[in-house]
């Protein structure tokens, strides 16, 4: 994995909009695959300020999304459907039948597995973005997840219940459920760019770069991807100085 050391937010965020940037010029038809969470949003501004400018079209763009809450309509304010379309979507000029992400409120909760699954593999991602949960989690891929894993639904954990009920009025809102991409979904993008900001995440960048693989720390997995770089600032890598 290729590490690089940024002094914070902004300029994580920075760095990897020129990555996402240079893939979207090098292939103006790829596939692009997205996530939500505080950690990306930085980067998908720095996106839409390109867009604007005129430096980069996501006409010819697809997009795949990680993961979404089971229960929650796009329309809910909570989704992930929702983050996308007012983080990036609605300020682009992607064309919105492109994007694709998990129906939370699929009637067949298995059929609706499969069905993303069938899109994962016609859309094989140029750039898969991810974060990192602070127990090591990737998408909604909980420790424990088979590596080998497609498209499944998760019960969270009591911890990312606990860090994603900041963004509800209150705990008792969090869904308990997810639909995620699997670990095998993940890791055949053809590059893979995690990001990591801020002291809440040294502890999961530490374990990332230093403990052995292992399906109790699902980001682990991403050591043996032949494209993956890591962006993290400071903060996030008090840990790690001597590596
Ligand atoms: C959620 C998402 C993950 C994300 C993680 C970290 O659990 N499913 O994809 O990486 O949160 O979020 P944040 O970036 O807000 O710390």
């Amino acid at each position: 994995m290729k590490t690089i050391i940024v002094k914070n937010y902004d300029e994580m965020s920075k760095v990897g909009a020129d990555i996402f940037a240079q893939i979207i010029l090098d292939k103006p038809n790829g596939v692009i695959g997205l996530a939500t969470g505080s950690t990306p949003i930085g980067l998908y501004k720095k996106l839409i300020e390109k867009c604007t400018n005129g430096e980069i079209s996501f006409k010819g763009i697809h997009t795949v999304n990680l993961d979404e809450y089971m229960g929650l309509p796009s329309s809910h304010e909570q989704s992930y459907a929702f983050f996308m379309r007012d983080n990036l979507f609605n300020h682009i000029d992607i064309d919105i039948n492109n994007t694709n992400i998990e129906n939370g409120v699929a009637p067949d909760a298995q059929a609706e597995c499969e069905r993303y699954n069938k899109v994962l593999d016609e859309l094989r991602p140029d750039i898969q973005l991810l974060g990192i949960g602070s127990n090591g989690h990737i998408a909604f891929n909980e420790p424990g997840t088979p590596f080998d894993s497609v498209t499944h639904v998760v019960e969270l954990t009591e911890s990312t219940i606990k860090d994603n009920s900041r963004l509800f009025d209150s705990i008792d809102e969090v869904p308990t459920h997810a639909f995620t991409m699997g670990i095998k979904n993940i890791m055949n993008a053809k590059k893979i760019l995690i990001l990591a900001s801020g002291a809440n995440k040294a502890k999961a960048v530490y374990r990332l770069l230093k403990e052995k693989i292992t399906e109790d720390l699902p980001a682990s997995i991403l050591n043996t991807h032949a494209d993956c770089t890591l962006i993290c600032d400071e903060a996030a890598a008090s840990l790690i100085n001597n590596i």
